[in-house]
This record gives C-alpha cells, sequence and structure tokens, in this order.
C-alpha cells in the first residue's frame, strides 16, 4: 500500500480520533523529497521522532534504492498500534528494529541526531493537559531561554527538540502547519531558530497543490541546517500536486530556478520573517497605503448565544417582540452569495427559515421592557444563560453590543474566498464578519473605497495579513485587516488617494 493513499474520514468522529492523536500521513512525493534532504547532504541516519504508518522510512527505502546508498532508520512513536500499521504499509521488523515507542518530546531519548524528518502531531493547545502545557512551557525555556505564547501546538515543541539534538551540520526537514510561522508565539520563535540555525529553504503549496486534501491545514516544509545562519534562503510554491521538480530541487541544493509546477524565490530572510514565511515576498510591505489609512474594522456583534439573541421572523412574530428592540442581522457568510446585501438577500435569508433579527437590547432594568420581553427573558434565566462565558461579562447579561451599520463587510474565513462585502441593506453583522467603517461617508469616497476594496489585486494582497488555512481559506482578524497593503496603482485609478486621509468622518 503506497503512503500516499491515506483517506481522510468523511465521519466527524473518526477525523476527531485521528486529530487527537495527529495522525496524518505524509504522502510519497512529499516524503521523497524531504528524505533527499539529508541524502544530498551525505548523511546515511535517518531519524524520524514521529514515525506513524512510516511514510518517511518508506522514502528511505525508495531513495536508498535509486541511489545505491544504505540508509539506517530509526525513530519513536508514541502510539505502539503504529507499529503494526507500518508493517501493513510494507515495513519489515528490520526496518522497525529501532523505532523506540515513546514520547519524543516528553520523554526525549538522550541522544544527538545527525538528521530529524517529520511530520510532528498537529495537536493544537486547546487539546494539551495543563500539566504537559507547563512541562511544554519548561522545555521551550530550557532549550532558547525564554517561553511561548501558551497557543503554541505540540509540533512547534518537536521542532525546537529536534532541532535541540542536532549535531553540527545536522539537517532537519518538517512538515508543518502554516500557524507556525503565523501564530502569536511565531516571531519569538522564528528569530530564535534563524539566529541559531541556518534556514536553507521553505516550500509552501498552492490550494489545488496540497499535499493533504480534505484536511484544513496550509502546509509549509522547513529545511534547516545546524550550520552558520545566512542572510537569505530559497523559498518555493509547488503550483500542481505531486510535481516530480520537488524532488529534483532538494537534490540539485534548491537551486534551479521556477518552472510551470515550482514558484521558486530567493529571498532576503529579514524580509521574509517581516512578510511571514508562509507568504511570497512581500513588496509593499512598507506601504503607507494601508486600509487603516481610510477605514477602521471591527468585528461583527458577539452574541454569546445566537440560538437565544439571534431570531428567525417567525420567532418574532411568536414572542411578540416590537421592532424597536430588533436589528436586521446576518451571522453566516453562506447567507451572503454575491458581493452586495440588499433587501432581497435578507428576504432570502428569511424565506430559508434563517435567522434575521438581533435582540438588540440596552441595558435599562427588566421590569422597564414590554412583558413579552420580560419573560422571553425569563426563559433565557431558565436556561442558565448569564452563566455562559461571553454573556456573564456583560451587566446586565441581556445588554447587547451596539454597532453602527458599517459600509461594508468582510467575510474574514471560508471555503468561498475571503472577501468584501457592500452593505447596502444597512445590517449589523455577526461574528462572522467584520464590519468595515469609512473613513468618510460622501458617497463619492465610498464608491472610490469600494472600488479599491473589490479590486483583484487589493483581494490578492489579503494572503499577505491574513492566516492559511487548507483550501485558500484566510482567516483575517480586524487588526491585521487594517494592515492590508491597497495597491498604488488602484489607489490612483479610483481617485481614492487625493482624499483628506486624516480627517475622521464621526
Ligand atoms: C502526523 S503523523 C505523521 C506520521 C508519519 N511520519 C507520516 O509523516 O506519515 C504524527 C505521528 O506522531 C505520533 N505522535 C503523537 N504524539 C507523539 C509524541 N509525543 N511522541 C512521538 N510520537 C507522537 C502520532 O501517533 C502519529 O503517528
Amino acid at each position: 500500500m503506497s503512503s500516499s493513499q491515506q483517506k481522510i474520514p468523511t465521519n466527524w468522529e473518526e477525523r476527531e480520533a485521528l486529530r487527537v492523536k495527529g495522525q496524518f500521513w505524509t504522502p510519497d512525493w512529499v516524503a521523497d523529497a524531504m528524505i533527499s534532504y539529508p541524502v544530498t547532504g551525505g548523511f546515511t541516519d535517518i531519524f524520524d521522532p514521529a514515525i506513524g504508518a512510516g511514510a518517511f522510512f518508506l522514502a528511505a527505502k525508495r531513495i536508498a534504492h535509486q541511489t545505491g546508498v544504505q540508509l539506517r532508520l530509526s525513530g519513536t512513536e508514541s502510539d505502539p498500534d503504529m507499529l503494526i500499521e507500518a508493517k501493513k504499509w510494507g515495513l519489515t521488523d528490520g526496518d522497525l528494529s529501532e523505532v523506540q515507542i515513546r514520547d519524543f518530546v516528553l520523554d526525549t531519548p538522550a541522544i544527538s541526531l545527525s538528521t530529524a524528518v517529520a511530520n510532528p502531531p498537529y495537536i493544537r493547545h486547546h487539546r494539551l493537559s495543563a500539566e504537559a502545557k507547563g512541562q511544554l512551557k519548561a522545555l521551550c525555556r530550557k532549550i532558547t531561554g525564554f517561553t511561548i505564547d501558551g497557543r503554541a501546538g505540540l509540533h512547534v515543541y518537536f521542532l525546537l527538540t529536534a532541532l535541540s539534538m542536532l549535531r553540527d551540520d545536522g539537517r532537519l526537514a518538517f512538515i508543518m502547519p502554516a500557524d507556525t510561522v503565523e501564530g502569536v508565539f511565531a516571531k519569538k520563535l522564528w528569530d530564535w531558530i534563524t539566529r541559531h540555525y541556518c534556514l536553507d529553504a521553505v516550500v509552501s503549496f498552492a490550494p489545488e497543490a496540497t499535499p493533504f486534501p480534505g484536511v484544513d491545514t496550509n502546509a509549509l516544509i522547513f529545511f534547516i541546517r545546524k550550520s552558520q545562519p545566512k542572510d537569505t534562503f530559497y523559498w518555493t510554491r509547488c503550483l500542481v500536486p505531486h510535481p516530480r521538480e520537488l524532488k529534483d530541487w532538494v537534490w540539485l541544493g534548491f537551486k534551479t530556478g521556477s518552472s510551470t509546477t515550482l514558484d521558486v524565490q530567493s529571498r532576503v530572510l529579514e524580509e521574509a520573517l517581516a512578510t511571514g514565511l508562509s507568504r511570497p515576498t512581500n513588496n509593499a510591505l512598507n506601504s503607507s497605503h494601508t486600509l487603516f489609512t481610510y477605514a477602521t474594522i471591527m468585528r461583527g456583534v458577539a452574541t454569546g448565544s445566537n440560538d437565544f439573541f439571534f431570531l428567525t421572523q417567525q420567532q418574532v412574530r411568536d414572542l411578540d417582540i416590537p421592532s424597536i428592540f430588533l436589528q436586521s442581522s446576518l451571522g453566516r457568510t453562506r447567507d451572503v452569495p454575491g458581493d452586495t446585501i440588499t433587501h432581497q438577500t435578507i428576504a432570502d435569508a428569511e424565506k430559508a427559515g434563517r435567522p434575521t433579527f438581533l435582540l438588540s437590547l440596552d441595558g435599562r432594568s427588566l421590569e422597564t421592557f414590554p412583558l413579552s420581553i420580560q419573560s422571553y427573558l425569563a426563559k433565557g434565566v431558565g436556561l442558565g444563560l448569564p452563566l455562559l462565558a461571553l454573556i456573564k461579562q456583560r451587566k446586565p447579561w441581556y445588554k447587547m453590543e451596539k454597532r453602527r451599520a458599517p459600509s461594508f463587510l468582510f467575510a474574514y474565513l471560508g471555503r468561498r474566498n475571503a472577501r468584501f462585502i457592500r452593505n447596502e441593506a444597512g445590517i449589523i453583522p455577526l461574528t462572522s464578519f467584520l464590519c468595515v467603517y469609512p473613513r468618510h461617508n460622501d458617497v463619492e469616497y465610498i464608491e472610490a473605497l469600494w472600488r479599491v476594496l473589490s479590486h483583484p489585486e487589493t483581494v490578492r494582497n489579503l494572503a499577505r495579513v491574513g492566516k492559511s488555512y487548507g483550501s485558500g481559506a484566510i482567516k483575517v482578524e480586524p487588526r491585521a485587516l487594517e494592515m492590508l497593503p491597497l495597491p498604488e496603482t488602484v489607489l490612483q485609478e479610483t481617485g481614492l488617494d487625493r482624499h483628506n486621509q486624516l480627517e475622521l468622518a464621526f
């Protein structure tokens, strides 16, 4: 059986089981390229700290067969069942004789490594116990001298541990989720790595070339050597799945140019660290023309319980809620099929039985509300709503956040591309959207800003500020969206740059 044939279950529970253990297998075309890195450096000992079903061992055997170089395989794995799985995938007892069943991070073998090749378990921080988190924190301090934000997942500690075990000139190839370079902890982590190790190359994947189809993860491969850091490195993007050139590119020391399947760039480390290692070169990085110059951003309303506060037309009628306590609202990006919200968009959502009314109460005392609202709120108390995490912080608990209707919305995550939306119906969005408030309210300004926001070049720039997921989805937080570079040519074309940028309209 080939390791590229892992079927990702569509069933939620089975997927969860895989996620808890971080068990996703590396496809052959990626494993072959990664194994080539230590082999081209003349190393013959291959160590995989998380062998799983043995994708890298199998790749090593293929490369050994092709090159005639004898490779010795060793590694660790926490799940003993994986050895049985690995044999099903074609490995022998002899291949697996140097695999230890142990926790690589919390019970690290006392050895040094000439190579480390891994697809470490992508186990996010909220799946780690408080005790494990404490141990990981201590481990990071021991290796680097500092701690990193607690939102780093287990894979980050795999990387740190393996780096700390490398011998001089040793080589490491890790495939990791993009949060490794995009998370809040990333700057500190990569400043440290690139000051102590030599980053040779980074590989990214276009959505259609993802090594893990069906998994919501944007993967990156890092090729790192324990030697003098350099100011430049190679960065490439795989444009199609299974490019033969990927292995050849590694084999030739990353030096070949771009082709129809690989977009290769030689990059300055400083620029790449500032831009983010998951993103292509950003020449507009120091542009003073960011969205913040022309608009401010806020997230949509967080109700704390959409089931209770976000109502359908039928519920509004049944509960007899007066319209002065309601605001027209949308909560799902799917309810906005196009790029403009009109009254028809709301009517269509209502027809589909979707909630479109936000129960927007102020902080007055309970008895001063009409009886229909009093009894609905009593029902909320019965359901325990005032004790819910977010609602608990509000005083009184039913007082809803206030927003002005924004001129534009931004749908910041979803299978469909992140996009700006025109809010012609004046709705108040919930948290699936961000609110974009132009700095001026005159029609001409708003029209020009819309032309800038909907321009393909502006939309392309979202990848420069957002966090990337598999299948091309991008998540952009409010502060990051304010940093969105607006292309100078587009600003000139639309005339937006001529407006007085500092005057606030509100
Ligand atoms: C993403 S899979 C990769 C497996 C394989 N190397 C591949 O690329 O296909 C990660 C593996 O790490 C194992 N694992 C999880 N936590 C571990 C730990 N603390 N120490 C060692 N292995 C661990 C999981 O059981 C899983 O088999």
